[in-house]
């Protein structure tokens, strides 16, 4: 496949987008950003050198019109978005469109697909699904179009910041440990994510038509904990959960209909005793895709240092 040189992101003006188009700049490639027609998203600030298109999503014409002209389309939208994302494919491949990065950068969806978490990821499931679809009725009429779905495990960055990963309390000082705390689960920083989605964009021809994973680091809650104790000189008294708990309380949640089990079933994804969500080498992208691993003491600190806690 010859390389890819132009970019649409749908959705860059979220909590992802502007490290993600920040980064595929820095790789070099020409940049568009494409946003709702009535989108009531604030603070766009898309960098001067990124022309913004805005679009009716319904619209498969006026998205093909939006793509044409690029090679790739790499989609960020936020979870009220993933099923706009059906019509956005349909007018890459009428646009002529080479590859299709659908919004994925979480857990891996091609795993859990019929279990509760599985249930809240449907429609990003119902996504890769059509894409695979997409690949086999067009691969037959000879057409060059493709995707790529990655998984980024956490974000670990955007994650401290709001919550403390749900670990780390700085305002109390205090750390929550599901089970043991041993159990090793993925993240990536946000600048990583789109480093990442940069090296995919520069092999094309190893990432086609895959499902792949990258990270930042793996990393345990007791790892996490030790290294907020070290930097910061203090201790962190820990109250332990258990994961059956936790889970019960995720499928009542959902159950009724309430979404916010999202946050409980996927503490217990990553970090229940023997989930075993982690990234091992053999199974990770980076290689692949040119993206080395990143340093997690430089992270954490990074982040104690935002807190004002160094
Ligand atoms: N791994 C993690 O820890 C983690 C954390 C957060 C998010 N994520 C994933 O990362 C991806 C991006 O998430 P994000 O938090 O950056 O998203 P976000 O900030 O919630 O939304 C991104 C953009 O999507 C567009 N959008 C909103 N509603 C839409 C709709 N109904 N139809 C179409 N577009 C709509 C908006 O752009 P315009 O207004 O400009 O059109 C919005 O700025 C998602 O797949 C999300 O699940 C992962």
């Amino acid at each position: 496949m010859t390389s890819i040189k132009t970019v649409a992101v749908l959705g860059g003006s979220g909590n992802l987008g502007p490290a993600l188009i920040n980064e595929l700049l820095s790789a070099g490639f020409s940049v568009t950003a494409v946003t709702r027609s009535n989108s009531d998203s604030t603070t766009p600030n898309f960098p001067a050198n990124v022309p913004v298109k805005p679009v009716d999503y319904a619209s498969v014409d006026a998205l093909k019109a939006a793509f044409t002209g690029h090679d790739a389309v790499v989609s960020v939208v936020g979870a009220p978005g993933v099923p706009a994302q059906r019509v956005a494919i349909d007018a890459a491949v009428a646009a002529g469109v080479r590859r299709f990065i659908p919004s994925e950068f979480g857990i891996h969806t091609r795993r859990v697909r019929g279990t509760p978490i599985g249930r809240i990821l449907e429609g990003k499931i119902g996504v890769v699904d059509y894409l695979e679809g997409v690949v086999e009725r067009e691969g037959e009429k000879g057409r060059g179009f493709s995707w790529t779905g990655v998984s980024t495990g956490l974000f670990f960055d955007w994650g401290l910041d709001r919550t403390g990963l749900g670990v780390i309390s700085l305002k109390d000082r205090t750390a929550t440990v599901i089970d043991s705390g041993d159990e090793k689960w993925y993240a990536s920083t946000l600048a990583q994510v789109g480093r990442a989605v940069a090296g995919i964009l520069k092999h094309p021809d190893e990432t086609a038509n895959k499902y792949l994973a990258t990270a930042s680091f793996n990393l345990s809650q007791n790892e996490l904990v030790a290294l907020v104790e070290e930097l910061t000189r203090s201790k962190f008294p820990v109250t332990r959960i258990k994961s059956a708990d936790l889970q019960r309380e995720g499928e009542v949640k959902l159950a009724a209909g309430d979404y916010s089990a999202f946050v409980d079933l996927l503490r217990v994804h990553n970090s229940a005793d023997g989930a075993g969500n982690g990234l091992p080498e053999e199974e990770s992208a980076n290689g692949v895709i040119g993206v080395p691993y990143e340093d997690v003491r430089a992270a954490v600190e990074s982040w104690l240092r935002r807190e004002g806690a160094l």
